[in-house]
């Protein structure tokens, strides 16, 4: 396994190898060892032809706490804006010796392609609407702090699945690790192809799908990729779809909330909500670092 591009790629075995390496950094890390080696010698190089915070930042500050040189790679500021192909840019970056090429792209299957031509590891950090792996094991990773199993979890998607690479890639994930994993969206957002995802139950009244859940991911709406209105307005969206006080009262006293990042405040979590006592928004924030972290020394002893 030279690249993580897939959860596909992954078996229970491995989720729970990469497990084992997220703990160890973690610990590590809050017992005040900030400045480690397994990388030294390393480059990092991190291609971005889409916007990010989370994942760019905790991808390159995991690279930099392990010890490797790291560089951020923006579109917007590169030769791409001067018609430089795919192709040719990231052959240049090989040709500059980058050990890891942490890639984001609006396109479904970029970091696929891009890995078959290069020696370099790629790791996908989201591609388009298809895979977001490293979100599905820091989501993966986060649930298991919190719960301390996946296994026979009932855990409800919320929201624009159609758009989601984040959620395609937490539901396969959860699948393999024996969740028992829903989706609530309106119905203009339900895949065609539903049976692909092996899907629980699927629900267009989020007020049914919540009560007896353990975990509720909302996710973001991706105005950006809909290309048609799948909904009237924002605010019947929120009404609809959106997590507000009388939503967290009808949750399980011990249910949590996750959402990926960024959030529409007021859109799918009501403001007042996002870092409430039921959420563990910045828990995943925080084990995105320690995931990456582990996802580096992984690929590495492959
Ligand atoms: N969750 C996520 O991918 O966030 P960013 O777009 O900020 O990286």
């Amino acid at each position: 396994m030279k690249d993580l591009i897939s959860v596909n790629q992954l078996d229970e075995k491995k989720v729970f190898e990469i497990y084992e390496i997220f703990k160890d950094y973690k610990n590590r890390y809050k017992n005040g060892e900030t400045k480690l080696s397994d990388l030294r010698g390393y480059s990092v190089l991190l291609p971005f032809f889409e916007n990010s915070t989370r994942t760019r930042t905790s991808f390159e500050l995991a690279g930099k706490i392990l010890g490797a040189d790291t560089i951020n790679i923006s579109a917007s500021t590169s030769s791409v804006k001067k018609g430089e192909t795919l192709y040719d840019t990231i052959k240049t970056l090989e040709a500059i010796q980058s050990d890891f090429i942490v890639m984001r792209h609006s396109m479904s299957g970029a970091p696929a392609l891009v890995a078959k031509e290069i020696k370099s590891h790629v790791i996908n950090a989201g591609d388009g609407a298809n895979e977001h792996p490293s979100q599905a094991l820091l989501d993966t990773f986060t649930i298991l702090e919190e719960k301390g199993k996946i296994e026979g979890l009932n855990i409800l998607i919320v929201g624009d699945f159609l758009h989601s690479r984040v959620a395609r890639s937490d539901v396969k994930l959860f699948n393999k690790l024996g969740a028992k994993v829903s989706l609530c969206a309106p119905q203009t957002m339900i895949p065609r192809h539903l049976e692909v995802f092996e899907f629980d139950r699927v629900y267009t009244d989020l007020d049914k799908a919540i009560k007896d859940k353990d975990v509720v991911i909302f996710l973001r709406i991706q105005l950006e990729r809909q290309i048609k209105p799948f909904f009237s307005t924002l605010n019947e969206y929120s009404i609809k779809y959106g997590l507000n006080q009388n939503r967290v009262n009808m949750l399980k006293d011990d249910a949590v909330i996750m959402h990926p990042g960024p959030v529409n405040r007021g859109v799918e979590i009501q403001s007042e909500l996002v870092y409430g006592n039921r959420s563990l928004i910045l828990d995943q924030v925080e084990n995105g670092l320690f995931t990456r972290m582990a996802i580096y020394k992984f690929l590495l002893s492959q």
